[in-house]
């Protein structure tokens, strides 16, 4: 997809703060640190449109990025972070429910990954999540270029295994760093839109 136009439209932390434009939405999800904002500036190419940190937990907000004046990519918090107080977590909880409980314009969510690891606990807890609520989901194993070649197979099976992935959803690999997997994730997220 070519991407003419890209801007932040709100950092919303309820609902009443969601844009009402009615475009269809693409919500990232992930955990800390796992390159969900880094996600949408490669995908849009836009070196830091949505903010990056080395260090978990920089964004902190459901961001809605408008595209192509056509749909939102919608950028949260991520989970598994340890360092946040009792009173956050639940915090981050009653606004990831909101969203993604009640919010009609939500198309589908890519569900970020990390290609060298298994999935963690929360990641099973929030793939488990979105089928819940029977929100299609893109499950995308990022950091791919951290990952021998020779060990990706490997690697991606564990994590469909692990996630146990309904046929209806794909899982594509992927890299911010070198941009690889970018046009096979616009194929999928396309057909949500
Ligand atoms: P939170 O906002 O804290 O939930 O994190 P996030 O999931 O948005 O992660 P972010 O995009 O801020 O990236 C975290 C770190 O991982 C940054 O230092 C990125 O440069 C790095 N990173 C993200 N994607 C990739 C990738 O594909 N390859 C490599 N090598 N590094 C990446
Ligand atoms: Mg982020």
């Amino acid at each position: 997809m070519k991407v003419n136009q890209a801007e932040i439209v709100i950092s919303a932390v309820s609902q009443k703060q969601y844009p009402n434009e009615n475009l269809p939405e693409i919500a990232l999800a992930g955990r800390s640190n796992v390159g969900k904002s880094s996600f949408i500036n490669r995908m849009i190419q836009r070196k830091s449109l949505a903010r990056t940190s080395s260090k978990p937990g920089k964004t902190q907000t459901l961001n809605f990025y408008k595209i192509n004046d056509s749909f939102f990519f919608v950028d949260v918090p991520g989970y598994g972070y340890a360092k946040v107080s009792k009173k956050e977590r639940e915090a981050w909880g009653r606004m990831m429910e909101e969203y993604f409980q009640l919010r009609e314009t939500l198309e589908a969510t890519v569900l970020l990954t990390d290609m060298r690891h298994p999935p963690t606990e929360d990641d099973i807890i929030m793939y488990d999540f979105l089928k819940h609520f029977e929100i299609p989901v893109l499950v995308v194993a990022t950091k791919m270029d951290k990952v021998k070649k020779g060990k990706r197979d490997k690697h991606i099976k564990i994590i469909k295994e692990a996630l146990d992935i309904e046929p209806e959803d794909h899982l594509v690999t992927f890299s911010a760093e070198t941009g690889e997997g970018k046009d096979e994730a616009w194929k999928y997220i396309r057909k949500f839109l």
